[in-house]
């Protein structure tokens, strides 16, 4: 494999870009908006630059890294040699097949089709494209030039011969695949975002405030950050669609997303990436407590 694309330039895609690139692939970025294509280059300029200055890459590889990187507004001026897509586009059912479909159209027929989607079905994304077996889940984590997971879902259709591939592939950037199948949420988030929901629930209930719940399980259970202020990185509206996804696809109330959460993003605050969720990162007020408003 030489030539990526990466579809969406947000959080992940920007990380998912960075990473090949760092590792020596030409990658294509395309996302709808021109301003997220300029956002997501500047965070990995960024990124590098973090990189450069603890002395793990010269500013020779950063310059050779930013320029493997192409951006574009429009999938089919890239997709012609492209021998994998990794999707990571906004979560969101309805658009992430309508993409799937554009990928299956434009990419060369021997081309994997991989999303990065942190809970849609693989087994349905892939049926909207006339090759099943080669479409696959690579699960990222955030922040991606960072974390070493990648969490590898097999559809109902995948190959073994695109399983293998992308779980070397993995391995090539460094990371850790772990083999998953498909079922809603996977592993990590059918772990994580019950226990995010439920730290919202203990807030709502007005059992604890932010900063107290996000204490106790850092000091308490020795988890490095808070699950509120987890939620407020991976953002507020990605935790309600992954919720959203494990209630209806399971038909379980135990995942049902709690009314705060539903309530924060109808008002648009969706964490970090807003200025607002749990914590307040405006102004450079990271971290600051905003929880007493929401103790009964
Ligand atoms: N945020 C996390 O911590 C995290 C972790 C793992 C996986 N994910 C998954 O990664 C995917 C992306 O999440 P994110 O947090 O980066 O979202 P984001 O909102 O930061 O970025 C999504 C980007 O997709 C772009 N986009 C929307 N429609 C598009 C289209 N038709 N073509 C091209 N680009 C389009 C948007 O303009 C935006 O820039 C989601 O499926 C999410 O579930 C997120």
């Amino acid at each position: 494999m030489k030539n990526i694309v990466v579809i969406g330039a947000g959080t992940m895609g920007n990380g998912i870009a960075h990473t090949f690139a760092q590792t020596g692939f030409k990658v294509d970025l395309v996302d709808v908006s021109q301003q997220a294509l300029d956002k997501g280059l500047a965070t990995i300029t960024k990124n590098l630059d973090r990189i450069v200055a603890k002395g793990n890459l010269t500013e020779t590889q950063k310059q050779e890294t930013l320029t493997k990187i192409s951006t574009f507004t429009n999938l089919a001026d890239c997709a012609a040699n492209a021998d994998l897509i990794v999707e990571a586009a906004t979560e969101n059912l309805d658009l992430k097949l309508k993409i799937f479909r554009q990928m299956d159209e434009l990419a060369p027929e021997n081309c994997i089709l991989a999303t990065n989607t942190s809970s849609i079905s693989i087994t349905k994304i892939a049926s909207v494209t006339n090759r099943p077996e080669k479409v696959i889940g690579m699960h990222f984590m955030n922040p991606v030039p960072i974390m070493k997971l990648v969490e590898i879902i097999k559809g109902y259709s995948t190959s073994p011969q695109t399983f293998s591939a992308i779980f070397d592939l993995s391995k090539t950037l460094g990371k850790v695949p772990v083999e998953v199948n498909d079922y809603p949420g996977f592993v990590a988030n059918r772990i994580l975002m019950p226990m995010i929901n439920e730290a919202i629930e203990t807030l709502y209930n007005g059992v604890a405030g932010v900063e107290e719940i996000d204490t106790v399980m850092k000091l308490g259970m020795a988890h490095p950050m808070g699950p509120l202020q987890l939620a407020d990185f991976i953002g507020l509206d990605v935790c309600l669609a992954i919720l959203n996804v494990m209630y209806e696809g399971f038909k379980n109330p135990k995942y049902a997303p709690n009314p705060l959460l539903v309530n924060m993003v109808t008002a648009g605050k969706l964490g970090a990436k807003s200025g607002e969720g749990f914590y307040d990162y405006a102004e450079n007020k990271k971290a600051e407590k905003v929880s007493k408003m929401f103790l009964k």
